[in-house]
């Protein structure tokens, strides 16, 4: 381990001596890992890093050469852009019964806003199965496995905050019937959180520093350190299903949309995206548009947060909103491409700023203070940055109600309740278009709480045999 003396001297070389400021009061057993944590942590970097994003932060500049994006649309069938769903559909099939794709997860953030002790997807989204975030994918990868005959691998990143934690919980639920040796829990990065007007970083505890995951982006350097890459090379994975933790509607493999990944004439292959139309110029979504930087139009998603207001409330001339096309964060991501990356010496992706309020020690006095206003600096990386450094990336748009209906927050907009909702009225279209009676309120909403078992199937057609005579009484709970 290295000595005290070695990691003061790192420390003064950037300036951050202080985080050993309580050292000579510490047990050992505290000194030790204050020393560990430290020798773990990129401190080369952070000059640079507080001298761009904390001393002399550019204002981020809209970006003023900006279009829509063209998507492949839900109705395959329109004039727009139409594309051939079951060809597509098909490919994507071949392509999971050959076993060349694998789903990745992102479970690594801390889940703050929605207020819940624990890994975020140990959080319920059944309403009448009780059953988790996790298991809902597990048992959509199930289902999936069942239909292709092939094993679909599954890449979940955590962090440093949740990761045994996060196994620990798949061990207790017996990887909810999924294969654990085709199961790879890795770790992202952590960055020291820094004070927002000095920059120094700042200590949690005497003996510990503030500490954030490096944003989803950082899954590019943590697949590749981890072995993910190779192990996926090994098995001859060609393409991720991405999606986040908060989702429990995703398709976990969506054959339609991997076939135009992988096939369709503007795709690279290399990331590939699904939307949603907006519902407001407010939703905090991202967007996909069409951005021209450095002479190159490509593809780009823009941030809620960064996305200029008065652009995001522009119409068209039917009145919808011009930029329209919300991410739901679910992408096909192709194995080269991310190798590619991976082993590019000058790939970077930016960082993006977040102030929040972060609970510190008060260096004169050693007390932890819980700050009422953000006096903190997160730096995080995202995913969705290496779009523009595809050769072509393409984008399809999707169904709200089939499709997204995350758990971010404890009540209202995105909250387990609204999840629940929207589970229950997509359960109820599908049961209608099979001709089953579902009873609805006079304001159309379903008068029962309804839940697709996702292993059961992804299409209503799937599900013709076990609904045939199902009756559905008002206020009813099922699980189909
Ligand atoms: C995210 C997207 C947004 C999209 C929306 C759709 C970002 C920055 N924004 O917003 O464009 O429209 O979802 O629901 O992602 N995570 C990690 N490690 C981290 C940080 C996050 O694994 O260091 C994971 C989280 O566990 C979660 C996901 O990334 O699964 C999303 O993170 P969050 O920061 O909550 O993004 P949103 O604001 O929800």
């Amino acid at each position: 381990m290295a000595s005290y003396d070695s990691v003061l001297a790192r420390l003064a070389r950037v300036g951050q001596e202080h985080l050993l400021r309580f050292y000579e009061t510490l047990s050992p057993a505290h000194k030790a890992q204050l020393l560990g944590q430290i020798s773990e942590l990129d401190l080369e970097s952070l000059p640079g890093l507080i001298e761009r994003y904390i001393k002399s932060p550019a204002a981020s500049a809209p970006p003023t050469d900006i279009e829509p994006v063209d998507a492949y649309p839900h109705d395959a069938g329109d004039r727009r852009k139409p594309w051939d769903r079951a060809r597509y559909r098909k490919l994507g099939e071949d392509l999971l019964r050959a076993g060349k794709v694998a789903a990745f997860m992102v479970a690594g953030g801390q889940g703050s806003r929605l207020g819940y002790d624990g890994p975020k997807g140990c959080f319920r989204a059944g309403e009448v199965s009780r059953r988790s975030l996790f298991e809902f994918f597990a048992l959509g990868l199930l289902g999936a496995q069942r239909r292709y005959g092939r094993v679909v691998p599954w890449y979940i990143m955590t962090s440093p905050q949740n990761h045994g934690s996060t196994i620990a919980y798949f061990q207790e639920h017996k990887s909810f019937g999924l294969d654990p040796a085709s199961i790879m829990f890795f770790q992202q990065g952590m960055l020291p959180s820094l004070d927002l007007s000095t920059g120094k970083v700042l200590l949690a505890r005497p003996y510990e520093v503030a500490t954030n995951p490096d944003g989803h982006g950082g899954s590019i350097a943590a697949l590749s350190k981890s072995g993910a890459i190779d192990d996926m090379v090994h098995r001859g994975i060609e393409h991720l299903s991405y999606f986040q933790v908060d989702n429990p509607l995703v398709r976990t493999v969506d054959p339609a949309f991997l076939g135009l990944h992988a096939g369709a004439p503007d795709s690279s292959g290399e990331m590939s995206s699904k939307m949603i139309p907006k519902v407001s110029p407010e939703e905090k979504v991202g967007v996909f548009a069409m951005v021209r930087r450095e002479g190159r139009r490509s593809l780009d998603v823009i941030e809620y947060s960064d996305f200029p207001p008065a652009l995001a409330k522009e119409t068209t001339p039917d009145g919808k909103l011009r930029f329209n096309a919300g991410s739901i964060a679910v992408h096909t991501l192709g194995v080269p491409f991310l190798r590619k990356l991976a082993s590019d010496p000058g790939f970077e992706l930016p960082y993006h700023r977040a102030e929040k309020k972060i609970p510190h020690v008060d260096l004169a006095t050693g007390e932890i203070v819980q700050p009422q206003k953000n006096n903190g600096l997160k730096l995080e990386k995202f995913i969705f940055d290496a779009i523009p450094m595809c050769r072509a990336s393409i984008v399809l748009e999707t169904d709200r109600i089939e499709e997204f209906a995350p758990i971010k927050n404890a009540t209202g907009v995105d909250s387990a309740e609204s999840c629940a909702a929207i589970q229950s009225e997509r359960a109820a279209r599908w049961l209608e278009s099979l001709g089953v009676r579902v009873p609805r309120r006079s304001d159309g909403s379903v008068d029962a709480v309804l839940e697709i078992d996702p292993s059961h199937g992804d299409s209503p057609e799937d599900l013709r045999d076990r609904v045939r005579g199902l009756q559905v009484a008002p206020g009813a709970r099922l699980v189909i």
